[in-house]
This record gives C-alpha cells, structure tokens and sequence, in this order.
C-alpha cells in the first residue's frame, strides 16, 4: 500500500522557478520526501533513465532537454503513491492535461510544437510511471544512503 515513486522536476521546471510550487503540491496533499537532490545530468545517464525511449523519435530531443540544465530530483513515499502522483501530474502532453494537474495548470506545450520546432515537450516534471519503473529509477538516481527514514508530524500522532 505505500508506495516509493521518483520525481524530476526538469530544467523547464526549475529555470522556470516552480521548484516550491510543484514540490508544495506534493506536501500540501501529505506524501512524504524521503529523498532530494539537484542534479546536472549527462547524456549517458539520460540513456540510462530514458532507456526505453531511446529508440523513439523524440529521444534525441529529449535527451538535449534533459541534459540543458539541472533538474530537481526526489523520492516521494505514500499511500498508491505512483498512481496519486501521475495523477497530479497530468497527462504528458501539457495541451492536454487537465486544469488541476501540475502540466496542465503551469504548462501548454503540445506535441505538434514541439515536433514542428524539432524539441522536446517542455512537461515540467518526471514522474515514475509502474512499481516496476519506480524501483528501477529510485535505483539509478539515489543510493540507499539518501533514503531518509523519519517521521512526520502527523505519524507521530498516529502512533
Ligand atoms: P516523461 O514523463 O519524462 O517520460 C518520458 C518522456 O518522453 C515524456 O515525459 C516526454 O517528455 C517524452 N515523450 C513521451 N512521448 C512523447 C511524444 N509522443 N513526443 C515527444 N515526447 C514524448
């Protein structure tokens, strides 16, 4: 039932400055940061996170996008939390998230922009996508020693 998912607030996300207001949805609805960092990756790593669009269209693009600056990388820890957060995420293309959706309500880039223009979709945000894909990306992206075990101020009360 709780669930560990990885999140990436990517360059658009923090060249933009909305690192505090995506990562506010994230508190305000009370999932847990275990784990967070600021990193500039490199385009072997892009191919290690992106492995299964490598041989997409779109990957060159990506990969340009995701390696332009740093992104804002965390593990977010709750109830179906891989469900709850692709849910506030919204749909990848922004154009067609839903108002409410952290695409939709802070982005509205679609896909026939982006393939006119020859770049990728500037989404805002990553969001692991199945158990599987969050295993695999909290994995690649952090060690076991920045998982952070503590308790909130509301599982203190619980308890
Ligand atoms: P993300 O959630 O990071 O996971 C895979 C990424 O690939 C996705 O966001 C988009 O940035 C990109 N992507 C997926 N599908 C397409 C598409 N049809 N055209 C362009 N980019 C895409």
């Amino acid at each position: 039932m709780f669930e560990r998912t990885l999140i990436l607030i990517k360059p658009d996300g923090v060249e933009r400055g909305l690192v505090g207001q995506i990562t506010a949805r994230f508190e305000n609805v009370g999932l847990k940061i275990i784990a967070m960092k600021m990193v500039r990756i490199d385009k072997e790593f892009s191919k290690k996170h992106y492995a299964a669009h490598i041989n997409k269209s779109f990957y060159s693009g990506l990969e340009a996008f995701i390696i332009s600056g740093p992104v804002v990388a965390m593990v977010l820890e709750g109830i179906d939390a891989i469900d709850l957060v692709r849910k506030m995420v919204g749909a990848t293309e922004p154009k067609t998230a839903a108002p409410g959706t952290i695409r939709g309500d802070f982005a509205h880039h679609s896909y026939g922009f982006a393939d006119k223009k020859g770049i990728a979709i500037k989404n805002l945000v990553h969001a692991s996508g199945s158990k599987e894909d969050a295993k695999t990306e909290i994995a690649l992206w952090f060690s076991k020693e920045e998982l952070h075990n503590y308790a909130m101020t509301h599982e203190k009360h619980t308890l």
